[in-house]
């Protein structure tokens, strides 16, 4: 793959945002935050700095069981839908609960049951300050540690919704059907959810479609699709914990396609039938390398996190690809280098999830210094050529000034995360040798298997690895506002 680097290079350099912006090297950020909850019971907002209003107080969900009817648009040229749902919640309260919240945008909340009893809700529909709530006061509250299900029933028409940058995201509806890439906050437009990374949960999907059409979603198919009067259920089944921005479900003119990675690893793709030519010679060959990348990053950070894993390539989605856990949404086309992209984010970002937003580096710096190892492993260009490469295009216009371990919450894509952060993981390897690095990364995955951490903890984690004091490094490079001490 000659023009992996090239592809990378063009798609990072037209995100990196120059001097000025938000979080300028401010060492003081170094302080450690803490991931306990803290929250209110019942509040609106989980209370993460740059989304505040996303997530909720008061309560851990467990499973989502989601049942979702969707009739794709009937004019191609208008690029609207129509959901019919319900959500069946299981949470446990962590406090006494008059109240509690979901995050919902743009749907209509038509009936609510808590362990079966019809209950009062209201809804809080605010574009302006962002506030999307679906509000329930269960009779009797409920107690702390106990256990309910909540069952949402709401729908209504599906658009394009987007992002505070301006970026489609969530469920985004495609002249054939609809694709769904929620992060950081777009889970709310398709389900009622306690939209908070740390709060994990499994899922299952029921995705009734016109007939001919599929629908996949994460994880595994649970039984054959059922057809019935015109309709066609596709039920999935994702039973690795999971964030709410990491769920997906894609409903299309889709193929399916089957692969096994290491120890039969179920590998599930899914092409747009529009896809052809140039890019689906490129998609299936980049695709016929999943079992290499499974095997190659095995090696180096252990067993892969998950029960399956796969593609959804689109034709006419986002202009992103999304690493949508066990199956990565692909945007017309997956090239080699963003498919072991998306495959390291399941154990980067997947297994082990930000706490706070701001922690995004974490996920896009391993991703990214991952492509430099998979491309080195295949001849393309050494990991040594790829940091040069980095640190040259960070060189320019100061891009150095952006702070990458809290960059603000416009930029958690800038350029600079994803390089400054692949840059700073080569240079910490370049610091404490490459075996510490590896057990450091190895403990990092294993320690927060399933949850959720902060860049402190990162550091907590490599400093034990190496026996060496590691502050200024991560200073020097994460948040420093100037050129680090190049390994
Ligand atoms: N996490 C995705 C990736 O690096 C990128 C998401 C970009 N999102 C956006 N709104 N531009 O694989
Ligand atoms: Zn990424």
């Amino acid at each position: 793959m000659t023009n992996l680097m090239s592809n990378f290079r063009r798609a990072t350099a037209v995100m990196l945002v120059t001097a000025g912006v938000a979080g300028i090297g401010t060492p003081s950020q170094a302080t450690s935050r803490s991931t306990e909850t803290r929250f209110a019971a019942g509040a609106a907002g989980s209370g993460d700095p740059y989304f505040p209003n996303a997530g909720n107080g008061g309560y851990d969900v467990l499973h989502y069981g989601l049942d979702l009817r969707y009739t794709p648009p009937s004019d191609p040229s208008v690029l609207a839908g129509k959901l019919s749902a319900a959500a069946t919640i299981t949470l446990r309260a962590e406090e006494e609960l008059e109240a509690l919240n979901f995050d919902l945008r743009g749907l209509a909340v038509t009936a609510v049951r808590v362990d079966g009893k019809d209950t009062g809700w209201t809804q809080t529909q605010d574009d302006a300050n962002r506030v999307w709530e679906v509000t329930i006061s269960p009779k009797p509250k409920l107690k702390a540690g106990r256990e309910a299900t909540i069952q949402i029933e709401y729908g209504g028409n599906t658009g394009r919704p987007v992002d505070t940058t301006g970026a489609l995201y969530g469920w985004v509806t495609t002249a054939d059907g609809a694709i769904v890439v929620n992060e950081p906050d777009g889970a709310a437009t398709w389900y009622p959810v306690n939209d908070d990374p740390e709060d994990k949960a499994t899922y299952t999907f029921a995705v009734t479609v016109p007939e001919g059409k599929t629908a996949v979603a994460n994880g595994l198919p649970d039984g054959r699709p059922q057809t019935k009067d015109g309709w066609t259920t596709w039920s999935w089944e994702a039973s690795d914990p999971m964030a709410s921005y990491l769920s997906t479900a894609g409903i299309g003119n889709f193929a399916l396609s089957y692969d096994e990675g290491p120890g039969g690893l179920p590998i599930i793709n899914a092409i747009d039938a529009d896809v052809a030519g140039q890019a689906l010679t490129q998609t299936s060959a980049s695709l016929a390398l999943q079992p290499q990348m499974v095997a190659f990053l095995e090696d180096r950070f252990g067993r892969y996190p998950f029960e399956a894993f796969g593609a959804t390539v689109d034709d006419d989605s986002v202009d992103y690809a999304l690493e949508t856990q066990t199956r990565p949404v692909y945007s017309g086309a997956a090239s080699e280098g963003t498919v072991v992209h998306e495959l390291g984010h399941q154990w980067f970002g997947n297994a082990v999830s930000p706490a706070d937003w701001q922690d995004i580096w974490l996920n896009e710096g391993w991703a990214t210094y991952i492509e430099w190892l998979w491309a080195e492993h295949r001849g393309t260009a050494t990991a040594a050529r790829q940091f040069t490469d980095a640190v040259t295009l960070l060189d320019a216009n100061n891009r150095w000034a952006l702070n990458i371990a809290d960059p603000g919450r416009d930029n958690l894509f800038a350029g600079q995360v994803y390089l400054r952060g692949a840059a700073a993981l080569y240079a910490l390897r370049a610091k404490v040798g490459d075996d510490a690095f590896l057990e450091g990364a190895r403990e990092w995955l294993d320690r927060f298997d399933g949850s959720s951490a902060t860049t402190e903890h990162f550091q907590a984690v490599m400093e034990e690895a190496s026996g060496q004091e590691l502050g200024a490094f991560f200073n020097d490079w994460l948040r420093e506002g100037d050129r680090p001490a190049m390994p």
